[in-house]
């Protein structure tokens, strides 16, 4: 992997997440490894791809201890299954719905499969059958019935189609069902391979930032980036009138004279 340069390649808003990230990791890496079953997960799955988007050390770091606390995860993007099985090991009492097409996404038609990806993801995942729900087909059929059926999620992962606009709506239904507190979770930031730069996945994940600045605490960004939900939004706020001193004044003066409201 090529070396990051966080001046070039982050939005200013994740900019000092992202340094603070990579003088984490090998940290993170040591700790997340010596958790139980970390270690055996590709021994025992059957994966095409190691992927290496950092989201064990991302879950060391953020609920590392408290792991035991975090009971509802949305996936999007299940793939072979590998993540799945990191999210059902490291996260002992979390539910995972997981959505997918299984049939690929627009960078993985050329890979030669000698398996249906659902077989091997119903393979990989067989011992954690019980905690997982799998729901086969596009993320923008499925969420909208899980926000409609009033499901909540402590982490949402965002890692199905790389392209902007369903990023966006990933983002929508993932956000809207986030408790406060939760963790909202987007891998390939850094991925750009769509010729039209504002297809990439920052388009998306940037203006999402930028809308709701003050909604969230970043907590990590490499290609994943990773964000609390604050208990309360401000992106719904309105605009306010900035008003000068002596406007104040005047309201100051005319409330306490019990003449009601002005506007100046
Ligand atoms: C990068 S892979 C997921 C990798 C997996 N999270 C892992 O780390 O092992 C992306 C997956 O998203 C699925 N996908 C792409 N677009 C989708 C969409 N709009 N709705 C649901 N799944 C989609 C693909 O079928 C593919 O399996």
């Amino acid at each position: 992997m090529t070396e990051i340069n966080v001046d070039k390649q982050f939005h200013p808003l994740l900019q000092p997440v992202a340094r603070r990230t990579i003088e984490q990791l090998t940290d993170l890496n040591r700790k997340v490894y010596a958790r139980p079953g970390v270690s055996a997960i590709d021994e025992r799955g059957e994966f095409t791809q190691h992927w290496t988007s950092h989201l064990r050390e991302l879950c060391e770091l953020v609920h590392g201890d408290a792991r035991g606390e975090v009971r509802s995860i949305l996936e999007i993007g299940a793939f072979e299954g590998r993540s799945t099985v990191f999210l059902a090991t490291f996260f002992p009492n979390a539910h995972i719905d997981t959505i997918d097409t299984f049939a690929g996404s627009d960078e993985h038609v050329a890979m030669q499969r000698a398996e249906p990806l659902e077989t091997m993801f119903d393979r990989n995942t067989a011992a954690f059958a019980g905690r997982i729900t799998k729901h086969r087909g596009y993320s923008y059929d499925h969420l909208p019935r899980l926000h409609a059926a009033g499901r909540r999620f402590d982490v949402a992962f965002i890692d199905g189609s790389h392209f902007a606009d369903d990023i966006y709506v990933d983002t929508f239904y993932c956000w809207a069902m986030l408790k406060p507190g939760g963790v909202l979770i987007w891998d390939d930031y850094l991925w750009g391979e769509y010729a039209n730069r504002l297809a990439n996945p920052p388009a998306a994940i940037e203006r999402f930032l930028e809308v709701h600045a003050g909604d969230y605490e970043p907590l990590f960004a490499e290609w994943l980036v990773a964000i609390r939900k604050n208990e309360t939004e401000k992106a719904r706020a309105f605009w306010q009138p900035r008003q000068s001193r002596r406007s104040r004044m005047i309201r100051f003066v005319l409330e306490k004279l019990g003449l009601g409201s002005w506007q100046h």
